[in-house]
């Protein structure tokens, strides 16, 4: 959805969990076609649920919605409908997160999961670029994460990297040193959520014991002067998703979003969607949201965009085949 009558900047997205992109209608489709019994009576219902208080009660509801999330079809489906929805986004690269232990745990095989997601990638490469980034959940067992990766062997070919998400306080990066320490040997590339709703300290344990290359959400960096510095000399990357951190209450209201004061100190920030079926919308919407709710300028725009193909894990030449 564009607000200002011009096309969308084009723009890469790194932050969005492909889970967070299952609307309610489709939720309702598969339930059905599976037989899943749903806890709401109608879409209506189920989307009044996403009243969120914090990011477990997000979670709560993201996870129990995947239980419609069954065979290779649906996540094919499922990324298929995202992708679909890039070109008129301005969206031109995407570096997906998806959450295989949220599907293994349910008895679904990981080949089904990464069979499905590259089907809908080989199928869209004509309109976007799409990468694969495979997520450990922190609220598990660093043994699981091991043998998740363990599992995701065969299928490195198709995953630029590795992620860290779910349930962030009293699960810091340090729990998965070592599950990253292999996936870096493995050539994947470290993300990791911190900072979201956990410290400021979480960003530099990410930084120090998993190595990361990019900082998803990252807003609390701000709280410490000295790793706003680091963070500045080093132009590590931070993907903010403004919308999120407001529905999830990790910022007051958008009005109070710490993005204006990342930009200025001189973050390499850069703006995403996360998970759009549940936060109120998708890559333009966050755009909309920081130029309405902050005043941000054209020229702040077009910072934020130019950053996200910087960040992403594409070299200079493929970014400047996409522009
Ligand atoms: N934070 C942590 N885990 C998640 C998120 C998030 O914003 N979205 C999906 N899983
Ligand atoms: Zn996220």
């Amino acid at each position: 959805m564009t607000t200002t009558g011009t096309p969308p900047l084009p723009k890469a997205e790194l932050h969005l969990h492909i889970e967070g992109t299952l609307e309610p209608e489709t939720v309702f489709e598969l339930a059905r076609r599976h037989d899943v019994a749903l806890p709401y009576a109608s879409v209506e219902e189920l989307r009044a649920a996403y009243d969120f208080t914090d990011l477990q009660s997000f979670l709560d509801v993201y996870y129990a919605n995947m239980a419609v999330l069954r065979t290779r079809d649906d996540f094919a489906a499922l990324a298929s409908a995202y992708l679909r929805t890039c070109p008129e986004q301005g969206v031109r690269h995407v570096e997906m997160f998806f959450d295989p232990q949220a599907h293994t745990a349910r008895g679904v095989a990981i080949a089904d999961v990464i069979g499905g997601l590259t089907d809908a990638i080989e199928h869209h490469a004509d309109d976007v670029s799409a990468g694969l980034i495979l997520c450990f959940l922190r609220d598990r067992s660093a043994a699981e994460a091991e043998e998740t990766l363990r599992a995701a062997e065969p299928y490195l070919d198709r995953i630029v990297g590795v992620g860290l998400d779910s349930a962030e306080v009293g699960h810091p990066p340090s729990k998965f040193t070592s599950v990253f320490e292999r996936a870096r040997g493995l050539g994947l590339k470290p993300v990791a959520h911190a900072g979201e709703e956990g410290p400021a300290g979480y960003v530099t344990e990410a930084l120090d014991e998993l190595g990361v290359l990019r900082v998803d959400h990252g807003i609390r960096a701000i709280e410490d002067d000295a790793l706003v510095a680091r963070l500045v000399r080093d132009r590590t990357p931070l993907t903010v998703c403004p919308l999120s951190n407001v529905r999830l209450a990790c910022v007051p209201g958008i009005g109070l979003h710490p993005l204006p004061e990342m930009l200025a100190a001189g973050l390499n920030v850069s703006v995403h969607s996360d998970d759009p079926a549940y936060f109120g919308g998708y890559a333009d919407a966050n755009y909309a949201a920081v130029r309405e709710g902050l005043g941000f300028t054209d020229d702040q725009l077009r910072t934020l965009a130019a950053n996200s193909f910087t960040s992403s894990f594409l070299d200079d030449e493929a970014v400047q085949r996409l522009l």
